[in-house]
This record gives C-alpha cells, structure tokens and sequence, in this order.
C-alpha cells in the first residue's frame, strides 16, 4: 500500500462509455478523483465524472488531460496510437501500449497467442478477393471473415459456409474501397463459450475471476451466467491460460479473455485489454468487483481476491429491453444497473442486471 498512489489523486479514463463510467464510480468509491476523455459531448461518463468533449487528435486538449491526471487507462482498445504517444510522454498508462498493441488487431493478436502456446482457430490474413478464395480453400467451410481492426459486438465479420459466397462476403466486409486487411478464421464448432476476468497488479500479483458461460444473440452478449457449465478442468485451463497471458504481457490492470470449448479443448477466441462486459456479474458476485479490481490493479493497491459468494446470472439490457425495468424492479435478488442513455436505438447497451441464483 506504500506505495499506491496517494489517495484524491486522479486517475484519467480514455473513453466515456458505460464501462468508463463504471470505471469512474469505482475509482470514486476508492477515494480517487477520475476525469473523462471522451469526444462524443454527454457520453454516460460525463454524468458521473468530470469529461472532457475533445478529438482524438487535440494536442492542446491532451497535454491539459495529462496535466490534470495521474495516471491513464481506458474503457476501450481502439484509441489511435497518436493519442497514446501523446500521453505516454508524461503519464503512465496501464495497461501498457504492448497490451493495446496485439489486442487491436486480430492478427498480431492470434500470432501472439499461439506464440505463447495457447490454441486460436486457424487463421489466414487476407486483403483481398482473391486471397479470401485462397484462405476459405485452404481452411474449408464453414469460415469466418472478420476485419482486423476496429470490430465489436460482432461488427464487421460474416460466416462463409461455400466458396461461392466469396464475393458477397469480401463485398460485405470490405466495403466500397474493395480493400481491407482482414483474417479469415476457420470456424470453431463449440459447445460452450466462456470468458474470464482476470488482473495483475503493479507487484506482478495475479487474480482472476471465475471463468461465466456466455450466450450471444446476434453477435452481442446476452447473458454470462456463474458458475459455467464446463468441467472443473476446463475452469481450471482456462484460469491457467489468462494468467500466462498476464504474465506474458507484464500486464498492470483487468484483462478479459474469451474462449471458446470445442471438444473438451480450450481456444482462445480474443483479449480485450480492459474491463469486460462478460464481467459485470461480478458486482453481484464478488466482495470486489472488476471495475473495482481495475482500480486497485493500477493505483498499486493489492488486489481482491477474485473469489465467489453467490451464483449470479448478468443478463443485458439491449434497446428497447429497457421496457422491462418496472418488471425487474420488483424481483427479489435482481440487482439492476442502468448507464444514464437517453435513446434506446435497437443494439444498444442500456443497462444490465445482475440476479443472484439462490443455492438449493
Ligand atoms: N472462429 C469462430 N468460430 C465460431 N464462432 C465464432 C468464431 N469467431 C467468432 N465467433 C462467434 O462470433 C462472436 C463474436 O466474435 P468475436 O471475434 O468475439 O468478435 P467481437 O469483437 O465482435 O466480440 C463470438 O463470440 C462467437 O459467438
Ligand atoms: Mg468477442
């Protein structure tokens, strides 16, 4: 604890989103001040934290961001490099750039992960029609077109199930300039997918989370349910797998790591450098909770525990899901958490909420 940073000192969060906000609260509740970084005026954060509404690219609006703070994270991985350089020159940033580096980019992201000895879908690059015919014949149907960069919530990727879906594919995921660098991935047949939380801390300190289940529906995250229902094994193997990437990162902070169970074995599907959606069922579950574990990791503190209290099932709150709330008010063991968004356009996160599961 010496050497944490003092309390009241103020901890800066690139992008004012729900998870900046969560960010921002839990800071808050450690005794930290937090500022926003965040170009879209009123993003959720905004009403929580002070924000600043500037480009990515305002130098002058940095250099007063890295002047008013301490220290710099973020909510999310796609934050230009030139931005990072900026900040980087007089403030730390946790995680480190190594970390946003692989986690931006699907291909550097598999070679790192295979590197490391953990098992991905096979995965050919390809920037062009041409060398999307070449991969999908190399790595047979079904497959996975997905641009490298800049995808979320299932954006930006289509299933191929037979070559002659080639064009319209490379159409769909390249857009108007027919070019784009992307990864073919071969499709992994799985029974299960889960994800874990995990951290490290500034004293290379590792915890993570119980590994949920997750379900998506139409690529965004539906509901991710504790315990998953995989062997004790696979838990295991995946916890494992999460700290050699920690390790293997010399990684300061909260780390999401997604998996896929095909056979019994364990793929990585892909990291995310920062608190995860798949993990806000650790507010009901957990005595500290990610947002709060962020915290700790990259102030100095020492890390919670990770352990369990309570079986918990996090179900989103997707657009007009919101009409719902009333409902969900009244249940006992249902714990709700909405992120302050005025319009509730159909994909968008609104809110989640988290219900204990009572033990027979
Ligand atoms: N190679 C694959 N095999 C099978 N399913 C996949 C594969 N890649 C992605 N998916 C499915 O699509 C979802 C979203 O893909 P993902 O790569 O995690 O993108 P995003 O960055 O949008 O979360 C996954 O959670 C999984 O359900
Ligand atoms: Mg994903």
């Amino acid at each position: 604890m010496s050497d944490a940073l003092p309390l009241g000192s103020t901890i800066g969060i690139l992008g004012g989103g729900q998870l900046g906000r969560m960010l921002a609260m839990a800071a808050a509740r450690l005794g930290y001040l937090a500022q926003v970084y965040d170009p879209a005026p009123g993003c959720p954060a905004a009403q929580v934290a002070p924000c600043v509404t500037a480009a990515w690219d305002d130098a002058e609006a940095l250099d007063a961001f890295a002047a008013a703070v301490d220290v710099v994270t973020y909510e999310f991985e796609n934050i230009p490099a030139t931005t990072l350089d900026r900040l980087a020159e007089t403030r730390a940033i946790r995680p480190s750039r190594q970390a946003l580096r692989i986690s931006q980019d699907r291909l550097p992201e598999k070679e790192f992960l295979n590197r490391i000895g953990l098992e991905t879908a096979a995965f050919m690059a390809v920037t062009s029609e041409q060398d999307l015919a070449e991969a999908l014949s190399r790595l047979g149907s079904p497959a996975i077109l997905k641009t490298r960069r800049l995808g979320y919530d299932g954006k930006g990727q289509v299933r191929i199930t037979d070559p002659a879906e080639v064009p319209t594919a490379w159409a769909a995921v390249a857009g108007r300039d027919r070019t784009v660098d992307a990864i073919l991935e071969g499709f992994v047949p799985f029974e299960h997918e889960i994800s874990v939380i995990g951290a490290r801390g500034l004293d290379g300190r590792i915890a993570c989370f119980d590994p949920a289940e997750n379900v998506h529906r139409d690529g965004i995250l539906r509901t991710s349910t504790v315990p998953a229902g995989v062997p004790a094994r696979v838990t295991q193997d995946a916890v494992l797998a999460t700290a050699r990437i920690l390790s293997a990162l010399d990684y300061v902070g909260v780390i999401g790591v997604e998996f896929f169970v095909a056979a019994g074995r364990l793929v990585v599907n892909e990291i995310a450098p920062r608190v995860h959606n798949s993990g806000h069922w650790t507010e009901a579950g957990c005595a500290v909770d990610q947002f709060e574990q962020h915290i700790r990791a990259i102030t100095g503190w020492p890390l919670g525990d990770g352990a369990r209290h309570a079986d918990v099932q996090m179900e989103n709150l997707i657009g007009d899901d919101i009409r719902h709330i009333p409902r969900i008010a009244q249940e006992a063991d249902a714990r709700l958490h909405l992120y302050g968004k005025a319009e509730a356009r159909p994909g968008r996160k609104m809110g989640h909420v988290n219900r204990i599961v009572r033990r027979g």
